[in-house]
Formats: structure tokens, C-alpha cells, sequence
């Protein structure tokens, strides 16, 4: 008998109906469409109004998978949300979204890693499945960005949206689902991306505003290096333990920064770019929603055993590859 693995069986993506073109940001900042396109291939990105928080998107995530697996919120065991911009530093976003979705039966917690959020959640509600402690895990990755973006730096406005996706896991005894995890981190890289005041570090004051210190601070060259090697590295890694070759792939799923790194990433790896999820030109850099709003958008494509390697980077640093397999054919 094949060994019971955690098998994503649903999957939902949501983006806010507001979209700042490159054209709208030409008109806030000192920069042009065609800049932005040629450097990272970003066209678009949605952004949440209306007094709503990152919560609010993971609800419709939430309501969307438990739509298409027909259960009841109160089969939930857990639920994680992996996500930077939490509607409040505390409480935790997770039980929060348990709470607005009646799943009275969960509890959760929030995974602080950026960009490869994600990949860490999914890797550890893996466990719960894989251990036989839960039976129905939901894993989150969400970020509202434009809540902590500064309109005025160029070099980090162009870059980000928000948005969430999803997926629920559960135990599978056909041999597909989560199948090895390569995860990373290295916190001496904290000093090229990070967000400066109101942590303990330097709590929120008049002054901490005024300096505008309350912003995503990016070094983008040295981020653009470092995400490049560790999302080849690991991705390397991963195939070379698994002896999987190009032809075994069916898909890429990289983590949505800048389209020249999801190039060179496609090169590493040796597949042609119609084996790599994308949708950055829609929706830009939506942190740790980028890995499942792919699943999301790419769900039809997907078919029964399909090999997926998803990568991701990001602050912290925080790295790393998942290996999955598919368990089931979209429609
Ligand atoms: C941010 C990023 C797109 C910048 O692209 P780049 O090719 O590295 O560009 P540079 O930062 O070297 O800047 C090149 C020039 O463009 C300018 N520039 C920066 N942002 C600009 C903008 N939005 N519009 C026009 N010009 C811009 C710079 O000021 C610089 O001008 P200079 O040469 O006169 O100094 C790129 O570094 C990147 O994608 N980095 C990784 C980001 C990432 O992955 N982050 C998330 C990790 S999770």
C-alpha cells in the first residue's frame, strides 16, 4: 500500500475587482508601462478597498474550496494562513477567518515567511494529515500589500497587489499529494527586504510615520540575485533527490516576483515557459498568495499525477522548493 499522503482536493483563488494599471502608475510615480513590463512583466495588480483586510479575502477563498469539495465548514480541523499583512499584528488572521467562515472547529494559526508563506504552510499542514492527526487541513496564502506599500517609492510600489488563495488537504492512500519539501531560510538576509518600525524592534511613533518607515523596504538587486539562487538551488536539489528529469515535470509553479527570474528558473529547470504557471502580468507580486492564486487560475489544466515543483523567495530570507502531486483532473 502506497503511503498516505496530505493530496490538495480543492482549490480556490480571489482577487479585489480594483486594478492599478502601469498607466495609473505613471501618474503617482516617476516611471513608465514600458519599464515596468521589459524589467519585471507585470501589467497590472488588484487592489483591496473599502475598509476591507486580508481576512476578507481569505473568506472568499475559504467559501470557494468548501463550495467545491461540498463540506461543511465544521469538518475543518485546521486551518493555516500564511500571510506578512495579518489584519491586526495580533490576533492571529487565522482564527479570525475560522470565525467569519463558522468553522468551529478549527483552530489555526498565521506562518510569518513572505513569499515562500506558502510553501511553509503547506509543508506543515502536510504533517497534520500525513501523522493521521487531522483529516481536513485548509492552507492559506494571502497578502494585502497596498497595506504596507509606499505610493511614492518607485522601486517597490510597481511591484505588489493583493490577493489569496487556497487549498484544502487531505489524507490520500493512492500515493499522490505532498510528496517532499526542500525549505530554507537565512535570516542575515533580513537587511535587503523588511518593513523597519512597529515591530518590537521599533514600535509605531509620530516619528516612525513620519518616516515613512512603516513601508516594504526593498534592496532589489540583491533580492533579484539571492531569489534567483535560491529558487534554482533548491529546485535543482529537489529533482536531482527525486531523479526527476524535464520531461517528468508537467509544471512549474514559481513563486510571482519578476518575470526575468521565472525565465531563468525555466532554464534552470529545462522546460519550455508553457510548463510554468504565470500570472504576474495580472496580478504583480501578491506575496504568499502568488503559489496558490497559480493553482487557482491553472486549476482546469491540472490532471490526476501530474508532477509540480513549486518555488518561492523571499524575505527573511526564506526559500525553498514542494514537490507535489496532483490527486485529481480539473474541470
Ligand atoms: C526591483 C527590480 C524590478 C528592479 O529592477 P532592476 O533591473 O534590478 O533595476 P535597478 O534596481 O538596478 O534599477 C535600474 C534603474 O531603474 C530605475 N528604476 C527603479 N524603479 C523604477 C521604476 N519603477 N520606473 C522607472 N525606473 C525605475 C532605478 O532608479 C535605476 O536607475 P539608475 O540606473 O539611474 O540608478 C528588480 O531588482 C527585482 O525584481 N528584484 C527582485 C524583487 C523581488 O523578487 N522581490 C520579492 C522577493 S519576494
Amino acid at each position: 500500500m502506497a503511503k498516505m499522503r496530505a493530496a490538495v482536493t480543492a482549490v480556490g483563488g480571489y482577487v479585489p475587482e480594483d486594478v492599478i494599471t502601469n498607466k495609473d502608475l505613471e501618474k503617482m510615480v516617476e516611471t513608465n508601462d514600458e519599464w515596468i513590463r521589459t524589467r519585471t512583466g507585470i501589467e497590472e495588480r488588484r487592489i483591496l478597498k473599502g475598509g476591507r483586510a486580508t481576512s476578507d479575502m481569505c473568506v472568499e477563498v475559504v467559501k470557494q474550496i468548501i463550495e467545491k469539495r461540498g463540506i461543511d465548514p465544521l469538518e475543518i480541523d485546521m486551518l493555516l494562513c500564511a500571510t506578512i499583512t495579518g489584519d491586526m499584528v495580533f490576533p492571529d488572521t487565522a482564527n479570525t477567518i475560522c470565525d467569519k467562515i463558522g468553522a468551529k472547529n478549527a483552530f489555526g494559526f498565521d506562518i510569518n515567511a513572505a513569499c515562500s508563506g506558502f510553501l511553509y504552510a503547506l509543508t506543515t499542514g502536510a504533517q497534520f494529515i500525513e501523522s493521521g492527526m487531522y483529516k481536513k487541513v485548509i492552507v492559506i496564502g494571502a497578502d494585502m500589500m497596498s497595506s504596507i506599500l509606499d505610493y511614492t517609492d518607485r522601486s517597490t510600489c510597481i511591484l505588489f497587489g493583493d490577493g489569496a488563495g487556497g487549498v484544502l488537504l487531505e489524507p490520500n492512500e493512492e500515493g499522490y499529494g505532498h510528496m517532499d519539501a526542500i525549505l530554507r531560510g537565512d535570516g542575515s538576509g533580513r537587511e535587503f527586504l523588511h518593513m523597519k518600525a512597529g515591530g518590537s524592534l521599533k514600535p509605531a511613533s509620530v516619528d516612525t510615520v513620519n518616516a515613512r518607515e512603516h513601508y516594504v523596504f526593498q534592496e532589489g538587486r540583491s533580492v533579484f540575485k539571492s531569489a534567483v539562487n535560491g529558487m534554482g538551488g533548491s529546485i535543482t536539489e529537489m529533482m536531482e533527490k527525486h531523479n526527476l528529469t524535464a520531461d517528468d515535470i508537467d509544471w512549474v509553479v514559481p513563486h510571482q516576483a519578476n518575470m526575468r527570474i521565472i525565465k531563468a528558473l525555466a532554464d534552470t529547470v529545462g522546460v519550455s515557459m508553457d510548463k510554468v504557471m504565470l500570472n504576474i502580468q495580472k496580478y504583480g507580486n501578491t506575496t504568499a498568495g502568488t503559489l496558490p492564486l497559480c493553482l487557482s487560475d491553472y486549476e482546469t489544466k491540472l490532471r490526476k499525477g501530474d508532477k509540480l515543483l513549486l518555488t518561492a523567495f523571499g524575505g527573511g530570507f526564506t526559500w525553498g522548493t514542494v514537490y507535489l502531486t496532483w490527486a485529481y483532473d480539473g474541470n
